[in-house]
């Protein structure tokens, strides 16, 4: 069976109506790159981390390949996003599991993924939108997927609009959730 639902896009649409050119963005899963470019190509900055020196070897090619240079990679675990933190930001994407056509053992975990969103949730500017895409066919998936959930239920809903799109019917499809970080309690709209 076929799903029109395209979590990714449906990630790129949340995040291209908020970002700007004199923006910071995250992307907290560099992988092979698209992601960190849409960004790189919308905002001032980009923070892109991933755990595998051959995916952001891959990143830097397609980057040079698009003639931007306005990507900082770090190679590095997300959940010590912390570390490397030097100035505000306005978005991040997470991106979760396993590069596609790689080694699947090597992919995001739980107890990071939670660790990474929590620090990314108390640090987003206000106005803000984080985006996370959970895939839930692969072993770990689901698990990964409530933990993240499990998270987002306890973000303040006075300061966290938070929006789920998926073929919630169909247990191994993406579940892309889009967290907006409220601004005065309204949202922003890049105006
Ligand atoms: C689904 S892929 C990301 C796809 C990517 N955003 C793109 O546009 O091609 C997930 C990536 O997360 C990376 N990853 C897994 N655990 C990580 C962690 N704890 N910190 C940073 N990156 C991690 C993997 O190495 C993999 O490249």
């Amino acid at each position: 069976m076929t799903h029109s639902f395209n979590a990714v896009r449906v990630a790129h649409e949340a995040i291209a109506h908020v970002l700007g050119p004199s923006m910071v963005a995250l992307d907290a899963t560099a992988g092979n790159g698209y992601d960190t470019v849409f960004l790189a190509k919308r905002c001032r900055r980009v923070y892109a981390f991933d755990i595998q020196a051959s995916a952001l070897k891959k990143v830097q090619a397609r980057l040079k390949k698009e003639a931007l240079n306005n990507v900082m990679l770090i190679h590095d675990n997300h959940a010590r996003v912390d570390k490397h933190l030097v100035e505000p930001f306005h978005v991040a994407m997470f991106n979760l599991g396993y590069l596609p056509n790689s080694d699947k053992s090597v992919k995001t975990e739980p107890h990071s993924t939670v660790r990474a969103l929590k620090i990314v949730c108390d640090n987003v500017l206000e106005g803000g939108v984080i985006t996370v895409i959970c895939y839930r066919g692969h072993a770990g998936g689901n698990e990964e997927t409530e933990a993240v959930q499990t998270f987002i239920n306890t973000l303040d809903s006075n300061v966290f609009l938070i929006r789920k799109y998926g073929a919630c019917a169909h247990k191994n499809t993406p579940l892309t959730i889009v967290i907006h970080k409220t601004l005065n309690g309204g949202l922003y709209d890049g105006s």
